[in-house]
């Protein structure tokens, strides 16, 4: 059959390509290549050549380089021009030009048994057996990055949430309450559970609460922003800039927002101090239209729940407040653990947990560094591997002061009764 050939890819090709996909043309419904990296790669003037009959463009091989390296993005040809050689001589033009691009490898997904394969088995390629191809779409979309990137947010690594030791407690309250219900939303609405949308975070410094929101957002795989009141306040003033935050993450599809020392913004509001209810007021009504939409959640963390202005935690506000305490002799120990098998060391975990009574996480991880770090130095100086000891860690611990005093953990656990709701 005549009145075909393959040439260049020009500019004025770009919207026939984009209609050819649309026509279902494309030799890879698979999907591993998005239209957009298509486009992309065309307007980056990555090798492409297209087939034309009769005056009209009806394929396209669309390549992308990377190094040595070359990916077949597209193959496509409109089905009543199948059959005739058209995707082979398009991939050996396409070949050659990736070649000449700088490419010793070019490679293409396809699904199993789709028409394009064919023409790459004519071309030389083969197949890898056994693979598979993984993929994982981040929660976080372009236009959610550039907001993001406004607030100071981030994406945190993957991982966090498993690396929490100890503290099983708080982990599995937490877990259940906050994580499950927003990890698994329909089978939470199929259960008539609203997933949590605020939540108030409280206990003594060093507990871990800062932490367990960050866990929180990685095991979700959303964005964490953290808002500033300090910070805020520098700007026209820490009404405006709360409610402009607000504003921002609004346009957030999936966000979990901190605010650490909460108290600081919503403390009691005093009659004789109009700038501290103006901020009060600005912050009951953030939360109020962060409660319009789903996939959000708001954590508030605080050492002293009991100066929050009573409004403010109000039931319909804040779904939860949960006590973050110090850790009992159980996580103790399991915090312990968690450092002892990274130090390589001989100790006995029952001893250090009994005596490093009214330690926080923060605490332990402090006696483990400084544990750490004094042998490593005695092994550098010894010329054999030392291994902390149980007599190490006690040392260290009797210099430590505990952060939690016995009348800290007593009013702890009587914040706990008042304004705890779990
Ligand atoms: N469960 C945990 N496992 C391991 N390390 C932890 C854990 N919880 C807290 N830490 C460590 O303890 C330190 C203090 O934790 P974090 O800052 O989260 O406490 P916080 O309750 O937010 O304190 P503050 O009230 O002072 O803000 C951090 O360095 C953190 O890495
Ligand atoms: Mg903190």
């Amino acid at each position: 059959m005549a009145g075909w050939h393959v040439r260049d890819f020009s500019p004025d090709d770009l919207e026939a390509i984009v209609r050819l996909d649309a026509e279902g043309a494309s030799a890879d419904p698979s999907g591993v290549f998005r239209l957009s990296d298509v486009v992309a790669a065309l307007q980056g003037r990555h090798p492409t050549v297209v087939a034309v009959a009769d005056g009209r463009l009806v394929g396209a091989a669309v390549g992308r380089v990377e190094g040595d390296r070359a990916w077949i993005l597209r193959i496509s040809l409109h089905p009543s021009w199948r059959n005739l050689g058209m995707g082979s001589a398009m991939l050996a033009a396409l070949e050659r030009r990736l070649q000449a691009a700088g490419a010793t490898t070019m490679a293409a997904v396809l699904p199993e048994g789709e028409t394009g394969s064919a023409a790459l088995h004519h071309s030389g390629f083969r197949p890898h057996p056994g693979l598979t191809y993984f993929e994982k779409a981040e929660a976080v979309t372009a236009q959610d990055s550039a907001v993001l990137l406004s607030l100071g947010g981030v994406v945190p690594p993957t991982g966090l949430w498993e690396k929490l030791a100890g503290m099983a407690e708080e982990k599995g309250l937490i877990e259940r309450r906050l994580v499950l219900p927003l990890a698994h939303p329909e089978m939470a609405a199929e259960h008539g559970v609203e997933p949590p949308q605020a939540v108030v975070l409280f206990g003594p410094p060093g507990t871990g609460k800062s932490t367990f929101a960050k866990a929180v957002a990685s095991r979700l795989g959303w964005p964490f922003v953290e808002l500033f009141p300090s910070r805020l306040a520098l700007e026209d003033g820490l009404a405006t800039g709360l409610s402009r935050r607000f504003d921002q993450v609004a346009q957030l599809e999936h966000v979990l927002v901190f605010i650490d020392e909460v108290e600081e913004v919503a403390s009691v509001r005093s009659e004789s101090d109009p700038v501290s209810v103006g901020v009060v007021n600005e912050l009951l009504k953030s939360i109020v239209r962060f409660r319009d939409r789903d996939g959000r959640l708001l954590i508030c963390a605080t050492n002293n729940v009991a100066t929050l202005d009573p409004a403010f935690l109000r039931h319909g506000r804040f779904d939860y407040v949960l006590p973050v305490g110090p850790p009992d002799s159980e996580a103790r120990g399991a915090l312990w653990d968690s450092y002892l098998a990274r130090a390589g060391a001989e100790a006995d975990t029952a001893v250090l947990a009994e005596a490093s009574e009214g330690f926080t996480p923060a605490d332990i991880a402090q006696a483990a560094r400084t544990v750490a770090q004094s042998v490593f130095e005695r092994t550098l100086a010894s010329g054999h591997r030392a291994h902390p000891a149980t007599g190490d860690y006690l040392q260290t611990i009797r210099r430590t002061r505990p952060t939690v005093t016995t009348e800290m953990a007593l009013e702890f656990a009587d914040q706990t009764s008042r304004y705890g709701r779990t």
